[in-house]
């Protein structure tokens, strides 16, 4: 069985160092597993909450992208996307707020920490707190519970998120699953190694502290970079105590065991602190190099990028499209067109009947296929028109299946091409259950 592991980078600045260590990395190694099926995506409607710049939006999203692909993620094997090309993630943020509790939302930490710096202001207690700073949380719920993640890796400042997340979704299986987890509830996953890097002065390397090295600067800005960290004025020959040296905490996120032990043995010896600095800085201008030449190229060729990402989003979409559909009829959104044809006719049969449902949307003519039990077999993708969509649920009731596994669900092909698609299921033997209920359901009557 593999594993959906998903996370989102919010699209304001340029990636630094500290995201490369905490975020970037861990999830572009955890991408290579054979049993990982990773959704990477960058959260650029998350990024509009905290920036009214649009000419900074753009270029953050372009430098995120770049930047993913050039530390190495397979955007085939990922799937890779952006969270505003996805319109089912809002429409979902909507399913998802009538559900979600103000008083959990009360409780998310952002939203208290504005609430608290009013308040120590003397201010009004919501003042400059936009609906989107406050419902945050749920639109990052919508980002995992679209996709039915079952890990998601972040930083500690976003474990409280992924909590919600799974209140959110417990309460939306409670209400509308008819006993059937609709999503799946996702774990937070924190890479303990890495935890957090520290910055040039010791705190947190963060945007919003300017403390910041850069990832995909020049050699030289990243050799002045590491030049500004603050270190004590112990002088050369001097022992340095490397546990309480952020520049010793840098060194060791990106080396080796042994490199650990002679760099500490050196900062004991009493290495000079500007010695240690260029150790540091070659340690990562070589991990950085070369993904740095692959950044500079990528970036200068933004249609190449905005491809790789529309075929990210349309392979997300292969999941999120059919099951909004789902969602959608939990809540009670259906269609008034629906028109319920039976299956079999057979009456000795009528007790496994499938029924097709076939409903006009937006975008054309679809049909679904139910179980006797009213359980979704098949969402079918849009047609022209309903003739064409009923000359296939009449092909699919005389002709062999065609049934393709996919990821976590399948699809009905006819003439090689993908008609329908299973609802996502969480294990392979699920999945493969339900191909066999399905064969059994449109079964050609003799
Ligand atoms: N809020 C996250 C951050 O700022 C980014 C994010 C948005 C995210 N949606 C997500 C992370 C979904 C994980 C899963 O870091």
């Amino acid at each position: 069985m593999t594993t959906r592991i998903l996370t989102g980078i919010t699209t304001t600045g340029t990636p630094h160092l500290g995201n490369y260590a905490g975020a970037i990395r861990p999830a572009i190694v955890a991408s290579r597993d054979p049993q990982a099926d990773s959704f990477y995506f960058l959260a650029d409607y998350h990024a509009l909450i905290k920036c009214d710049d649009p000419t900074r939006i753009q270029r953050s999203r372009l430098e995120i992208a770049a930047t993913w692909l050039a530390c190495g993620l397979d955007a085939d094997k990922a799937t890779f996307y952006r969270q505003s090309d996805i319109p089912e993630i809002p429409e979902l943020t909507w399913l998802l707020t009538c559900v979600s509790a103000k008083g959990l939302l009360n409780r998310a930490h952002a939203y208290k920490a504005s609430v608290d710096k009013n308040v120590e202001a003397g201010e009004d207690p919501d003042a400059g707190v936009t609906m989107g700073l406050y419902s945050y949380p749920v639109l990052m719920a919508a980002d995992i519970l679209m996709f039915n993640a079952h890990k998601v890796p972040v930083g500690r400042d976003q474990i409280q998120h992924v909590e919600m997340a799974r209140d959110i979704g417990q309460r939306f299986n409670h209400l509308f699953g008819n006993g059937k987890e609709l999503f799946t509830l996702p774990e937070v996953v924190i890479e303990e190694d890495v935890a957090t890097l520290p910055g040039l002065d010791g705190r947190k390397m963060s945007k919003s502290y300017d403390n910041t090295i850069p990832l995909f600067g020049s050699a030289k800005q990243l050799k002045d970079a590491v030049a500004r960290i603050v270190t004590d004025s112990r002088a050369p020959g001097e022992p340095k105590d490397p546990d309480n040296s952020h520049l010793f905490t840098l060194y060791q996120a990106f080396s080796t065991h042994e490199q650990q032990a002679a760099f500490r043995a050196e900062l004991l010896g009493g290495l000079a602190w500007g010695e240690a600095k260029q150790r540091l800085f070659e340690l990562l201008d070589n991990e950085l190099g070369e993904a740095r030449e692959r950044y500079h190229a990528l970036i200068t060729r933004p249609a190449d990028l905005e491809d790789i990402l529309l075929a990210g989003a349309a392979k997300a979409r292969r999941i999120a499209t059919p099951f909004l559909g789902e969602l959608r009829e939990a809540v009670g959104l259906r269609s008034f067109r629906e028109q319920v044809q039976v299956a079999s006719e057979g009456k000795k049969k009528a007790a496994k009947a499938a029924r097709f449902v076939s409903f006009r949307e937006d975008d054309g003519f679809r049909f679904r296929l139910l179980d006797a039990a009213g359980e979704q077999l098949l969402l079918s993708i849009a047609f022209a028109d309903g003739k064409a969509a009923g000359q296939v649920t009449k092909r699919l009731q005389s002709e062999a299946l065609d049934l393709h596994a996919e990821l976590n669900a399948f699809s009905v092909r006819l003439d090689g091409e993908a008609v329908a698609y299973s609802p996502e299921f969480s294990t392979d033997a699920e999945r493969d259950a339900a191909m066999h209920r399905l064969r059994e359901a449109l079964a050609p009557q003799e």
